[in-house]
């Protein structure tokens, strides 16, 4: 069994990201090792973890270690026999997608339009394109703390209406246009502009999209420059990026309260690219106090 000392971390940028050595996250795990793990995981916001062998019930047996695992949409390419995991690929059998060809090519955290988003995601690629298909990463916490003390205390506290049903034109235009009474399914959701972690207590910017998000209460015009202005400053890779490029059989594992992601293109002709996802379920998004920030800047 693996234990806890054997664990190496080794930061992939100076603010966030980290590889973690000396584990096999399909073999029986102690308590101190998950321990460990679950803390760098709240520290760094994306972990990686190279060299895995994990089958699908494997998978579902780690993401346990760190919640319920959640399945939230597109079920039709959940795999056989184990629906908490989720197909990503551009793999065709006998004239059936094996999975969903793209997902997320734009900054967003995964379930952004849900009243409780998973808290975590884990990603492990199986075959992975020589070249593109990159996964990038965005720090909010330090995109946060980088934006000046005026408009912090603009938004600290406000909310903006996430609403899917708009978005999947917007970033997923090669996808049929949802159809209105899909409202019903996935009514338009508040969510805070900023939010507090709920286990560590930072606070991150939590935004998305490529369409501007409304911030409630303010005229369109306010909320439109708003928007642009900390998607401006956030989604500022050199400053606050990570870039992941797949090896085979990497599982990264990111937290969704702390980070932002986007999946890149690549040659879908010529590569395969075969991902399997879990989610850990999550909670109410939530701005908890202004003080925090007085802490962090102290
Ligand atoms: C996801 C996602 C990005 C990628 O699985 O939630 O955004 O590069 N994936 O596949
Ligand atoms: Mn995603």
């Amino acid at each position: 069994m693996a234990d806890a000392f054997n664990l190496r971390i080794r930061p992939l940028t100076a603010a966030f990201g980290a590889e973690i050595e000396g584990i096999d996250t399909g073999s029986d795990l102690a308590l101190e090792t998950v321990q460990a793990i679950r803390a760098a995981w709240l520290r760094f916001g994306v972990l990686v973890f190279g060299g895995q062998t994990l089958d699908p019930a494997g998978h579902v047996a780690f993401t346990r270690r760190f919640g319920e695992p959640a399945v939230y949409t597109r079920t039709e390419n959940a795999c056989t026999g184990q629906p908490d995991v989720l197909v990503l690929s551009n793999v065709v059998i006998d004239g059936k997608p094996i999975g969903a060809a793209t997902s997320g090519p734009y900054w967003h955290t995964d379930g952004h339009f849900l009243q409780c988003p998973p808290a975590g995601t884990l990603l492990y690629g199986k075959e992975v394109p020589p070249e593109g298909g990159d996964t990038c990463f965005v720090d909010m916490r330090a995109a946060y703390r980088a934006l000046p003390v005026q408009l912090r205390t603009e938004i600290n506290g406000s909310t903006f209406l996430m609403d899917r049903v708009q978005t999947l034109p917007f970033h997923y235009p090669e996808r049929p246009v949802p159809p209105p009474a899909q409202k019903h399914r996935w009514p338009a959701m508040p969510q805070p502009v900023v939010r507090t972690h709920p286990e560590t207590w930072a606070n991150a910017l939590y935004i998305g999209g490529i369409v501007p998000w409304r911030i409630a209460g303010l005229e369109p015009h306010r909320s439109d420059a708003l928007m642009a202005q900390l998607h401006a400053i956030a989604f500022d890779e050199q400053r606050f990026g990570y870039r992941h490029r797949w090896r085979a059989d990497d599982l990264l594992m990111w937290d969704n309260r702390s980070v932002v992601h986007r999946a890149t293109a690549y040659d879908m002709a010529r590569y395969r690219r075969l991902m399997c996802r879990t989610t850990i379920a999550g909670d109410l998004p939530s701005y908890a106090l202004g003080k925090i920030d007085a802490a962090i800047d102290s």
